[in-house]
């Protein structure tokens, strides 16, 4: 039983039944793993296949806990953001300052996806006084961001440790047969996980790519599973657009781009959800944009972006529809205190809570778009929680290949990503 709900613009009810038949025949591609790039249909069973790795993940990420105050996980794109939306949004933005006794997780940081010398540098300044280790996740094994920050943490690692003990600190999580990672691997002896033939980075965030990491910082995978599973179980069950919530919303997007909303803005009022965005943005905007189509996905959050991209949205150009991730209840309570002065006039908000306003700016911004044009689409979860994540990752997933299919794209390659890298490569002086 999922407990995410789905509503659409009430404007686009009525072309459920006209397309009914182009999505059943989307929906027999992606389930029957027939459709183009079906040969990366794997992460169609993830959340039932996966569960006999837990207890293998469960034990490395005990090992790194055990050795460690900070992890490290390098990686980008795909094979990084999965892991970062769910850690951000579970963790307490503060818990690295909050010198919790309880909290015995380390510190989760990121490298390898950017360039930046000066990240880099204070990444180092940082772990020189850190007792760290390093989870590397790259499934070509290839990727030049990744591949380069590893050298670098992988040589300041194993001066701090000695190679020897270095080793037992680094896990690699990599392709089962090739590229220079899985050759490292195996000449230094990591410990490694594989990321299956048939699934992409972006869509690995089930396998050990996202779960070692989110099990390193804490948080419980088999509710991140379950949730995932009980989605699973609601798209499988029928192709019946009117009982599938996931092909509802990509239809709905499907109709959308039709009337020239090129632009998806995926915008939540929990700033936790930042990262979910980030991942939502890879995963739709690799999946979709090739052939000179697919929307282009962007991201707020609400209310602190209402007053930078407010004004646009509003008003600007009616190329936009936007979607939310609406949550129904948090976890904390804060309220206004009353105030007898009352001199910032908020008297009127006294003893409301913080949520209550939140929830209540969320309606109201929604009718404000609405009646500037801009369409509007909610995905509603019941609470920030392992469950509501894994029940999300996977109806973004189907509905990300549901899109694809009715696009008439492989949802599942990226040729695109090449282009920049073959320049980069060129100027650098790369040999063959
Ligand atoms: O979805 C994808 O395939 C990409 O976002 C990749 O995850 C990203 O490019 C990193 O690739 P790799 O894991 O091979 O280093």
């Amino acid at each position: 039983m999922i407990t995410t709900k789905y509503r659409a613009d009430s404007a686009l009810l009525p072309f459920f039944t006209y397309y009914s038949e182009a999505v059943q025949q989307a929906y027999q591609q992606i389930i029957t793993k027939t459709g183009k790039g079906h040969e990366f249909s794997g992460w169609l069973d993830l959340p039932e296949t996966i569960s006999v790795q837990l207890s293998e993940i469960e034990h490395a990420a005990k090992k790194l806990k055990q050795q460690s105050e900070t992890v490290i996980v390098i990686g980008i794109g795909g094979s990084y953001l999965g892991a970062r939306a769910v850690i951000e949004a579970l963790q307490n933005p503060f818990a690295s300052m909050a010198n919790d006794p309880a909290n015995f997780n380390p510190d989760i940081l990121y490298a390898g996806h950017t360039l930046s010398e000066d990240y880099l540098y204070n990444l180092l300044q940082i772990i020189d006084n850190k007792e760290y280790s390093l989870i590397v996740i790259s499934k070509s094994g290839t990727t030049t961001e990744p591949a380069i920050a590893f050298r670098v943490l992988r040589e300041h690692c194993e001066r701090k440790y000695g190679k020897t003990n270095a080793r037992e600190r680094i896990v690699a999580i990599t392709d089962g047969n090739r590229g220079a990672l899985k050759m490292m691997a195996q000449e230094e002896g990591y410990c490694t996980f594989v990321i299956p033939d048939d699934v992409g980075g972006r869509y690995s965030v089930l396998t050990p790519a996202g779960l070692l990491p989110i099990a390193v910082a804490g948080f419980d995978m088999a509710h991140l599973i379950a949730g995932a599973q009980a989605m699973r179980q609601h798209v499988l069950s029928t192709g019946n657009i009117l009982q599938n919530c996931a092909l509802q919303y990509a239809l709905c997007r499907y109709l959308l781009y039709g009337q020239h909303k090129k632009i998806e803005l995926m915008a939540a009022y929990e700033p936790a959800l930042y990262y979910f965005i980030e991942w939502y943005k890879q995963l739709f905007g690799e999946s979709e944009g090739k052939e000179n189509r697919g929307i282009f996905p962007a991201g707020a959050i609400f209310s602190t972006d209402l007053h930078s991209l407010g004004q646009y949205i509003q008003e600007g150009e009616r190329h936009l529809f936007e979607t939310v991730i609406s949550v129904e209840k948090v976890h904390h309570h804060v309220s206004i205190p009353y105030d007898a002065q009352n001199l910032d006039g908020l008297n009127y908000l006294q003893k409301r809570s913080l949520n209550e306003i939140n929830r209540i700016a969320e309606e109201g911004t929604r009718m404000a778009h609405l009646s500037g044009g801009v369409p509007n689409l909610t995905v509603t979860i019941p609470e920030i929680n392992e469950n509501s994540l894994g029940e999300l990752i996977f109806f973004f997933e189907f509905s990300c290949a549901i899109s694809g299919s009715l696009l008439k794209i492989n949802p599942f390659d990226q040729p695109g990503v090449e282009a920049y890298k073959k320049n980069m490569f060129r100027l650098l002086g790369k040999e063959g």
